[in-house]
């Protein structure tokens, strides 16, 4: 079997590197794209439906891909230090990919609102985490003017590179299913990777690599879209704290994917986004989490309004794993039941 390299070694002639470009890897990349057969057959019978499990990232989340050539590219013109601002997954990429490049690493988090496996990732390697008493929008604000300064390197999706290796997932979809799926749903938070999905569609198709490009399709929460009206949101607010974010980097350049594409952007609320994170937990066998959720909401939701012809190839991509933030995943679940080691005990609780 010959070993995956990561993103940069694997897409090289895709990507804004030469040889002389230090690559700092994970072997991110290379996530399964999982046929959803049982919620197919409960919700779609008509749609051959896939999920990009991007949760089967190294950090756990779709940020690695771009992390691996923003980091790399940071060593490259001699970055003393990274920065970003982070609902909770890019500071996790952020912190481990510093780690590996031996970069010390300063991230901003929205206060009390980053689910706790992330906030742990982010420590656990080792990055200086700065809670502030305000959002996402603020924390980004915050970095921009601070990584003025050449040495201090900013790793959010503003850093070209970072949308750059996350373009790699469109490729991967394509590679995996040998064409391009007709729709692809993905949740949109700071708008970068529906950006970079569709960049990866469309230089894949002109490499030849596919012939058609999907319909890019993005998924909002309901109290945080700005796209979703065309204005900023002041206050964002949702239980999928990835994507809690009111006035998005890459606004231009996700509506440009949506109009270009002739997709389309919506919203669906928190209840939605649970119900769709349960069905994906207890009927297909995958745990995201909530944000990644959305993309599916997203599908129940398109499925209602419009007609999807029979046959239609729809990818959801999954942005980050369950395990990431387990405290939405036990607030959902009944408590587990304490009984006495016995077995009479255990078979009364089961009601054997
Ligand atoms: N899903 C997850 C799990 C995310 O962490 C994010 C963004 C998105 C979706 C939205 O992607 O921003 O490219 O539109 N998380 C960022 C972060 C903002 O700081 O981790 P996007």
């Amino acid at each position: 079997m010959i070993m995956w390299r990561g993103v940069i070694e694997e897409f090289r002639k895709f990507l804004p590197i030469d040889e002389s470009t230090p690559v700092v890897s994970l072997c991110e990349g290379n996530t399964p794209l999982i046929p959803a057969t049982c919620l197919a057959k409960q919700l779609f019978p008509q749609i051959n439906l896939y999920l990009k499990f991007e949760g089967a990232n190294p950090t756990g989340s779709f940020k690695d891909r771009g992390m691996s050539l923003a980091v790399s590219k940071a060593l490259e013109k001699g970055a003393q230090a990274l920065m970003c601002a982070s609902t909770g997954n890019t500071s996790a990429s952020a912190a481990a990919y510093g780690a590996k490049a031996g970069l010390p690493v300063y991230v901003l988090v929205p206060m009390g609102k980053v689910a706790l496996g992330k906030l742990a990732q982010a420590m656990a390697h080792g990055a200086t985490v700065i809670q502030i008493e305000g959002n996402f929008d603020q924390a980004l604000g915050i970095v921009k003017e601070l990584s003025q300064d050449d040495s201090i390197e900013l790793v959010n999706s503003l850093n070209p590179y970072r949308l750059e290796g996350q373009k790699t997932g469109a490729m991967e979809v394509s590679d995996q299913l040998g064409v391009a799926p007709d729709l692809h749903i993905l949740p949109v938070g700071n708008a970068g990777n529906i950006s970079a999905y569709w960049r990866g569609y469309k230089e894949y198709r002109t490499a030849g690599q596919i012939h058609a490009l999907p319909q890019m399709i993005g998924v909002q929460a309901e109290g945080a879209a700005p796209l979703v009206h065309g204005r900023v949101v002041e206050d964002p607010q949702t239980i999928a704290t990835a994507i809690r974010i009111g006035n998005p980097a890459s606004w231009r350049l996700a509506v440009q994917a949506m109009e270009e594409s002739n997709g389309r952007i919506f919203d669906v609320s928190d209840e939605e986004i649970l119900h769709a994170h349960a069905l994906l937990a207890q009927v297909e066998g995958v745990f995201c989490e909530p944000a990644s959720a959305a993309s599916l909401a997203g599908l129940v939701k398109l499925n209602q309004v419009s007609h999807l012809p029979e046959g239609t190839t729809i990818v959801c991509t999954l942005t980050g794993h369950g395990l990431k933030d387990p405290d939405t995943a036990m607030k959902a679940s009944p408590e587990p039941l304490t009984v006495k080691a016995s077995r009479d005990d255990v078979s009364a609780a089961l009601r054997l």
